[in-house]
């Protein structure tokens, strides 16, 4: 209410007009005591108003004649121009206008002369004669300006964030999130989920990626655990009867961070009971067909594609494939079995794999550096040995250094199998099965990009199903779960998880978004047999498990339904869907790469007395530039 008064007062020192209007109308207009009309609203059809402009100062340019203004705010910019006849004083305060003061001004609505119209621009047709103009705060000299074209270093953006904020792609990016995240809500609600929000505060459950802890003042030497996703609470909340939840959910996980990947992230996060697979996965098809039409205007039809886990790793080397483009992996370890060449023939009779891709037209793009290059970049990256290709010249040879070691036949084979044509260029690699997959995935995703082999513009949505239970860590020399320990195994699995865990399958799925995981989910356990089974494979005892999980453990047995769900990355989702190579770019205030807040100095170190407090002991000296 103070506020209120004070604004109502202000605009009466400015001797503005008085705006009846109603609050809805305020809302929707962007119109408040302060202002009549936002800087994106005039129109030819305003000439002849008088008006109240409030916003940023863009740009201004005096011409001697007269000072020109372009105010700025979130719906656009209008040209706001101080010239004789009008007041001295309007045109005194519009000199001194620097660019990102916030200015009030007020004036009449006129048609801009014939040639300077600019068509482009919304309030193009028109432009405000000022008639006093008031300074409502001064702006020190930006260290970069929004509207400037070559964008300053990341970290120059971040550190001054409300001004990167006012640049208009992140406008439409947090425009684009909000919309995004609006139609998820709605299409939940829709189809009768219940929003509950669950605890930030929670336990730590380790496994997967390292938990954020959070010290209790009052239970000395304990701590709490910011939740890496509701896993837990959301099987739970099934057990007490809430069949279908949702949630906008902030998630935190301490992992290496990469440009997909954020330590806080947001996850629009759903349970369903009494379901199979194909009520999940139909469920977010609908949503993903309303989110495309709604946001990107663009058709979707039903079914989205599925592959499984295995069919995806064999024809693309990756579990996420991007299906705009073709250039699938071939294998040809057998034809490697039959050649001289050492490396691939070792490989083969070694039991690993020969795998290759056809670059159509390659031989165009990649000179003898280029491939160089992608040689380089194999070993560096993928850790591969090296690099084998071959050119497919205007007769139809196959050309490389190594082509002497390949007999005829095998050659010819070779080019058959790869469906060579000339011009084409063939890439392989003779490693293991992960290696191959890796190294060949890694090229088909940058030379599809560096050969523009898809329409930017182009979605392509699918899914990939039947994952393994489990990946094997090397490093603790265990198994562990590849999703999560309370996903179910395939039913016609059961047996193999006594008698060949790799082989068991999973029923999870994963939404792939143009060769992103877009998100994922699994049907969980809810048979207390098969999940000690479980555990036992992941090494978890009886008392590990009662230790870590016991609530929803004890919560499985009060009558679990059938049950299971997904998470979206709504972060990525906002990335994919506005075409953008970081995430960072899609959260109003995000993390480096190094975990930090540039803008507010977080992680900071605290005060003793807070330590104190908490009962906490630094034990190591604080990370400098100079001991990492
Ligand atoms: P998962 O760990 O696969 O599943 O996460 C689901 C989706 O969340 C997004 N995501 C991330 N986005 C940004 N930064 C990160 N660090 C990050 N990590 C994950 C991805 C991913 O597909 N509880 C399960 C879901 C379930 O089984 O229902 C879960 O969290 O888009
Ligand atoms: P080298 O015999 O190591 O000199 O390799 C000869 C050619 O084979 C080079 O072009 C290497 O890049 C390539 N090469 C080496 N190891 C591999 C491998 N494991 N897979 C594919 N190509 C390889």
């Amino acid at each position: 209410m103070a506020n209120w008064l004070a604004s109502a007062r202000l605009l009466a020192r400015t001797g503005g007009r008085q705006h009846r209007f109603s609050i809805t109308h305020q809302l929707h207009s962007g119109v408040s005591v302060l202002r009549t009309q936002t800087c994106g609203a005039l129109r030819a059809s305003n000439i002849g108003e008088k008006v109240t402009l409030c916003g940023w100062v863009d740009s201004v340019r005096d011409h001697g004649g007269g000072v020109f203004i372009d105010l700025r705010d979130r719906y656009g910019k209008t040209q706001v121009v101080a010239a004789p006849p009008g007041s001295e004083a309007a045109i005194e305060a519009a000199k001194k206008a620097r660019a990102e003061d916030v200015l009030q001004i007020q004036g009449v609505v006129a048609a801009r002369p014939a040639e300077t119209v600019k068509p482009k621009l919304a309030t193009g047709e028109i432009e405000v004669r000022c008639e006093s103009l008031k300074v409502l705060n001064r702006s020190k000299t930006p260290p970069f300006q929004p509207g400037q074209t070559d964008l300053p270093g990341e970290d120059l953006r971040l550190k001054h964030r409300y001004l990167d904020l006012r640049r208009e792609p992140m406008l439409r990016t947090l425009e684009l999130r909000s919309r995004i995240v609006k139609g998820m809500r709605d299409y939940f609600e829709a189809n009768d989920f219940i929003d509950i929000e669950t605890p930030i505060l929670g336990r730590s459950t380790p496994e997967g990626a390292r938990d954020y802890l959070v010290p209790s003042r009052v239970h000395r030497c304990s701590f709490y655990a910011l939740p890496q996703s509701p896993q837990l609470y959301k099987q739970i909340l099934m057990v007490a009867g809430y069949d279908r939840y949702v949630q906008v959910a902030r998630c935190f996980r301490d992992e290496d961070l990469r440009a997909d990947r954020q330590p806080e992230f947001t996850q629009l996060d759903m349970e369903m009971s009494f379901v199979e697979m194909d009520d999940v996965v139909g469920m977010i098809d609908g949503l993903v067909v309303k989110l495309a039409k709604d946001i990107l205007g663009l058709e979707v039809s039903l079914p989205l594609p599925r592959m499984t886990y295995d069919e995806a790793m064999r024809r693309f080397g990756h579990d996420a494939p991007d299906l705009r483009f073709g250039m699938e992996l071939v294998d040809c370890t057998d034809l490697a079995k039959q050649t001289e060449f050492r490396v691939f023939r070792e490989t083969a009779d070694g039991g690993g794999f020969v795998r290759g891709i056809r670059v159509p037209n390659g031989t165009s793009t990649y000179s003898r550096r280029g491939l160089d290059s992608l040689t380089d970049w194999v070993r560096q990256d993928f850790c591969a040995r090296g690099l084998a290709w071959f050119r497919i010249e205007e007769d139809g040879t196959l050309f490389s250094p190594i082509a002497k070691n390949f007999e005829q036949p095998v050659l010819d084979a070779i080019k058959e199998r790869m469906g060579a044509e000339p011009g084409d260029l063939l890439l392989f690699i003779a490693d293991s099965w992960e290696v191959s997959c890796k190294a060949l995935a890694g090229l088909r995703k940058r030379i599809g990009a560096e050969m523009k082999m898809y329409d930017p513009a182009e979605m392509n949505f699918s899914w990939v199903t039947e994952f393994p239970m489990f990946e094997w860590d090397d490093e603790e020399h265990r198994w562990v779960a590849m999703h999560h320990p309370f996903t179910a195994p395939r039913p016609q699995d059961l047996e193999l998880l006594d008698s060949d865990p790799k082989a068991c399958r999973a029923i999870a799925y994963d939404l792939v978004i143009n060769g992103s995981e877009a998100g994922g989910g699994t049907i969980r356990i809810h048979d207390s047999e098969i999940q000690s089974k479980v555990f036992g494979l992941l090494g978890i005892d009886e008392q590990t498990a009662k230790d870590r999980f016991g609530f929803l453990l004890d919560a499985l047995q009060f009558g679990a339904p059938p049950h299971g769900g997904i998470a979206l990355g709504i972060d990525r989702f906002v990335m994919l869907f506005g075409k953008l190579d970081s995430i960072r770019d899609c959260i109003a205030f995000p993390k480096t790469q190094r975990a930090t807040d540039l803008m507010t100095g977080a992680p900071n170190l605290v005060d003793g007395r807070q330590l104190n407090e908490l009962n906490i002991a630094v034990t190591a000296p604080p990370k400098t530039e100079n001991n990492e």
